[in-house]
């Protein structure tokens, strides 16, 4: 098999508290990713998904364990900007995840000019593909975050996090916000945008439906530790862990009432 484009191996965030004792909100969390492919991470709220995400992308430092792209490991703090580009981030909160003061084209510019030498007439360029790739109308370009609805907003986060060409992107809940034919929406953009730019996702959701319909594998984590890890079909036919069939088990059916 090739080698996965990215790696995490033990990974460990403690933090201290007030009272002293320290809290471990991840502990020993390993796990790979292979080029084009999508790892569904679910678990309760505090279960330490987000905490792996941000120790992946760099955001915040390990206490131990490292993260590998590509074979090569990445330093636990201070990457550098080849690094941070190869892995981007797309937030839960569209609207807040952008900056208010600048325009769409202006926000999708920025990861262009930072990591790559191009004219202001093919940044413009860029721009443009981008926002077509995204399904967003070019006349968009000269909006404000405020100006689109929080779909939009998420198709420029998606953009964003595109004009960085990265091998890997984080989605932490990124449609959580939306409601629900918006969020079927974004799944498909963002399972179209695999298919033909061969990105992995590192997929964050609360619905278990979401991480159904997006992921390859699914990863169950619980109190900061991976409970049960496999691929899709079989964590939700045959779940092993009982933690991951409680979590099945609640998957609401959708009763349609009877009429006579
Ligand atoms: N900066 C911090 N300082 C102290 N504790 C933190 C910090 N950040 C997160 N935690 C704790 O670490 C644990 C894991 O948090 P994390 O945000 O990773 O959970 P999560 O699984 O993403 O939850 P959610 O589904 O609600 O987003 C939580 O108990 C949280 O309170
Ligand atoms: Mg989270």
């Amino acid at each position: 098999m090739s080698e996965p484009v990215l790696e995490a191996a033990g990974l460990r965030k403690v933090y201290p508290t007030r009272a002293g004792a320290d809290f471990t909100a991840v502990d020993q969390v390993s796990l790979t990713l292979e080029k084009g492919e999508t790892l569904g991470i679910v678990g309760e709220s505090g279960s330490g998904k987000t905490t792996v995400a941000k120790m992946v992308a760099g955001m915040i430092p390990v206490t131990s364990g490292e993260t590998r792209l590509s074979g090569k490991t990445l330093a636990a703090s201070g990457r550098s900007k080849a690094d941070k580009r190869d892995i981007q981030y797309i937030f839960q909160d569209p609207v807040s995840s952008l900056n208010p003061r600048m325009k769409v084209r202006d926000i999708i510019a920025e990861p262009l000019k930072l990591y790559f030498k191009l004219s202001p007439k093919e940044i413009d360029a860029r721009v443009d593909t981008l926002l077509g790739d995204v399904g967003l109308p070019l006349e968009y370009r000269l909006r404000y975050p405020k100006e689109l609805s929080g779909g939009q907003c998420q198709r420029v986060g998606i953009a964003r996090a595109l004009a960085a060409e990265p091998s890997v992107i984080v989605c932490d809940e990124p449609t959580s916000a939306l409601d629900m034919t918006i969020q079927s929406q974004i799944l498909e953009l963002l399972k179209d945008l695999q298919r033909s730019k061969g990105v992995s996702y590192l997929f964050i959701a609360h619905g278990l439906e979401v991480i159904y319909s997006i992921s390859h594998r699914v990863m169950v984590m619980k109190e900061g530790k991976v409970v049960e890890e496999g691929e899709t079909a079989d964590i939700f036919h045959r779940p092993q862990h009982p933690y991951t069939q409680s979590l099945i088990g609640a998957i609401p059916r959708i009763q349609i009432p009877q009429f006579d």
